[in-house]
């Protein structure tokens, strides 16, 4: 007799919970017959390769040791003076003990969740819809998630923070909803963490994608205004280099109170150790010479002009179907279905055979209910190739409804 199997240990339950759909956005990414609405991707042709191949090879060439050997958890000093340097103001003091570098924002929002969260504290009151990015983060703590409707007229934001572990906030074009979180609500947020001693997360990778109008004050900066001396409040602000050079360098950084600093490092210590050297001194260099500063005019009126056709294809045919706001930044148009018989899960079924790919709003959404919006992304494809994926969509979204009557 063969002797019984032994069975595998199962694998954690909250892997049976996650989101699906962002594999099917990368996998759409590899069909070039595919026009790709949905992920955040910027536009390629926008970043300065040959400048950033040869800061590479400098960097590991005249600095070995910072680009090759590990380095310290919280990041390398020069990058993080500058970093503090650049978001200091004359009523935000910084030093190199707010600043810790990430690899990206996706671990800064995992290294959040694991210094806050822990069994019987996993209340976070988020911003809603929320950025599915920061929801495949925080799932495996299982968390509690509190929405905030930040545009709801009895939004009360003292109400919101009280109790819960954080507050996650993208008041920068958030992502999905491409909303500006107005100045008077930026103040009653910070308010409302400096009165209920919540943390209050600013994550902001599109801070400065802002196509008109001048960019509003940072949480970080309001609640830095409210108190003389080096940063010690309930802030976390959270930068990336993604949208503003590369997604690929994969370096963020996190500004917050030291005690903050302190203990991510202590979590970051069992993350990755640190991030990569050579990603951090091609970052550095990169500051140094303004490469950010020098390639954003091309940025903004390539991706002002892309959100202007895509609007402008979606007034022409989408009309009858969606209700949207023209977003003033970032990179994407949110909108929802007028009939409620248009399911977005079903709708993103429809487009794939169509051609076309789009977010549905249930991945936006922690409980995974809302069905009747979408993220439209504009910044990765061509005017004329936005107007073609806007004509598929209404095609799939005609024979989504065509389904359903
Ligand atoms: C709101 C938000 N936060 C964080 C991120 C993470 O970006 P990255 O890890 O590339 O810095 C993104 C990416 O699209 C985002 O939209």
């Amino acid at each position: 007799m063969p002797a019984p199997e032994a069975s595998r240990p199962g694998f954690a339950r909250w892997l049976s919970q996650s989101n699906d759909v962002t594999s099917v956005f990368l996998a759409a990414g590899q069909n070039p017959d595919l026009i790709n609405l949905a992920g955040g991707l910027p536009e390629p042709a926008l970043w300065p390769v040959d400048e950033l191949a040869e800061l590479a090879a400098e960097a590991v060439r005249n600095h070995p040791v910072e680009t090759l050997a590990y380095g310290p958890i919280p990041g390398l000093p020069a990058l993080r003076d500058l970093i503090a340097a650049r978001f200091s103001t004359p009523t935000l003091r910084l030093g190199r003990e707010n600043v810790l570098i990430a690899t990206s924002g996706m671990q800064a929002l995992e290294l959040v969740g694991k210094v806050l969260l822990e069994p019987g504290a996993t209340t976070i009151a988020a911003q809603s819809p929320a950025y599915l990015g920061a929801l495949d983060a925080w799932r495996p703590r299982d968390p509690e998630y509190r929405p905030m409707r930040l545009e709801d007229a009895g939004f009360d934001p003292v109400t919101a923070l009280a109790g819960a572990q954080f507050a996650y906030t993208v008041p920068n074009f958030s992502n999905p909803s491409g909303r500006l979180v107005p100045l008077a609500q930026r103040q009653a947020l910070v308010d409302a963490a400096h009165e209920t001693g919540t943390w209050l997360i600013e994550d902001d990778p599109y801070g400065v994608l802002y196509y008109e109008g001048a960019p509003l004050p940072r949480l970080l900066d309001l609640s830095g205004a409210r108190k003389p001396g080096t940063y010690d409040g309930p802030v976390v602000y959270m930068g990336t280099l993604s949208k503003e050079l590369t997604p690929g360098l994969r370096i963020g950084w996190i500004i917050a109170a030291p005690e903050m600093i302190a203990a991510l490092a202590a979590a970051k210590q069992g993350s990755d150790m640190c991030s990569s050297g050579l990603g951090q001194m091609i970052a550095l260099r990169a500051f140094e010479r303004d490469i950010p500063g020098r390639i954003l005019p091309d940025i903004l009126a390539t991706y002002r002009a892309r959100r202007d056709a895509l609007c402008a294809a979606m007034h022409e045919h989408l009309g009858e179907y969606l209700d949207w706001q023209h977003p003033s930044g970032g990179m994407f148009v949110w909108a929802r279905a007028r009939d409620p018989r248009l399911d977005t899960d079903r709708l993103l079924a429809h487009a794939l055979a169509h051609g076309v790919c789009i977010s549905p709003s249930s991945v936006f959404d922690p409980e995974g209910l809302d069905r009747g919006a979408m993220r439209i992304n504009f910044t990765l494809n061509a005017p004329e190739r936005l107007a073609e994926g806007v004509r598929r969509l209404a095609s799939a979204i005609q024979a989504t409804l065509a389904e359903r009557s």
